[in-house]
């Protein structure tokens, strides 16, 4: 039987509802005549959203001359899709790493979010879309692992460390479906543009086949971060060296890459955990 948003939706209510709060954020960032104060107003209505947008927009990731310190300062700093990607990160508890969510999970968006972010800036592409897009990449998988617990364990495969990953032929198998297809519907549900929803969906894709330049930098981050021993929790990046060959890198990354890399993860990790 496949296992659709629908269900999820309905079944399991584990998206957020149409007119919860981050719905509303998600849909008043959709709305080109909106008023930057009413979107502030939304985010300053949430205390540890408000935490982590003024925390991260200060952060060294986006390198700011002066201090920001208004949610709306924030949000222009870091961009729609990052707040899109902190809001629906936290309303789905995807934001707590002791949250209800496959083991290495929340460590694999952290490292797959500052690959895509290095490999972004070393492309010299804005490295907001590229974060957002690769923090939630796996967005299917705790979902998958909280609406239907039993079938995601027949769809794990474990190495001898007892690390376990979803393996995407037997997702096929048991949900008739996987991750990465139902990630992309929530994605769309959840209001990202087409060019992040699609990261979700092709995010498993040979490289040579994505025609996408924003998901080739983002399969070519994920791949970065399982070189430097970030592991996933689902399939990793079957060729590393032609997913940075996608963004024209040369393979193995270089020293200051994985240094920048290690150094985008500590602030992440202190931004959202
Ligand atoms: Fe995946």
């Amino acid at each position: 039987m496949s296992l659709q948003l629908a269900t999820l939706v309905e079944e399991f209510s584990i998206l957020p509802e149409q007119d919860s709060a981050t719905m509303r954020l998600l849909s008043l960032l959709d709305d080109p005549n909106v008023e930057g104060r009413d979107i502030a107003r939304v985010i300053e209505a949430d205390p540890s959203m408000t935490a982590r947008l003024l925390t991260l927009a200060n952060s060294a990731f986006f390198a700011v001359k002066n201090p920001v310190t208004n949610p709306w300062g924030a949000v222009m700093v870091v961009g729609f899709n990052v707040v899109r990607a902190l809001a629906a990160s936290g309303s789905l508890g995807l934001g707590d790493p002791a949250g209800e969510m496959p083991k290495g999970f929340f460590d694999h968006s952290i490292g797959s979010a500052a690959g895509a972010a290095v490999v972004a800036r070393q492309v010299g592409v804005r490295a907001s879309d590229a974060f957002s897009a690769a923090l939630l990449h796996d967005v299917g998988s705790p979902l998958l692992y909280r609406a239907a617990r039993p079938r995601w364990e027949e769809a794990i495969v474990e190495d001898d460390e007892g690390n376990v990953r979803l393996c995407l032929t037997a997702e096929r198998a048991v949900f008739g479906s996987s991750h990465d297809q139902l990630g992309a519907q929530v994605m769309e549900y959840l209001h990202f543009p087409p060019s992040i929803v699609d990261v979700v969906a092709s995010h498993n894709n040979p490289s040579a086949l994505v025609t996408s330049r924003l998901t080739r930098i983002v399969i070519a981050g994920i791949a970065l971060a399982e070189t430097a021993g970030h592991s996933s929790t689902t399939e990793p990046i079957a060729d590393p060296i032609d997913a940075f060959e996608a963004v024209d890198l040369s393979f193995p990354p270089t020293e200051t890459m994985l240094e920048e890399l290690e150094n985008e993860i500590a602030d992440l990790r202190a931004v959202l955990a």
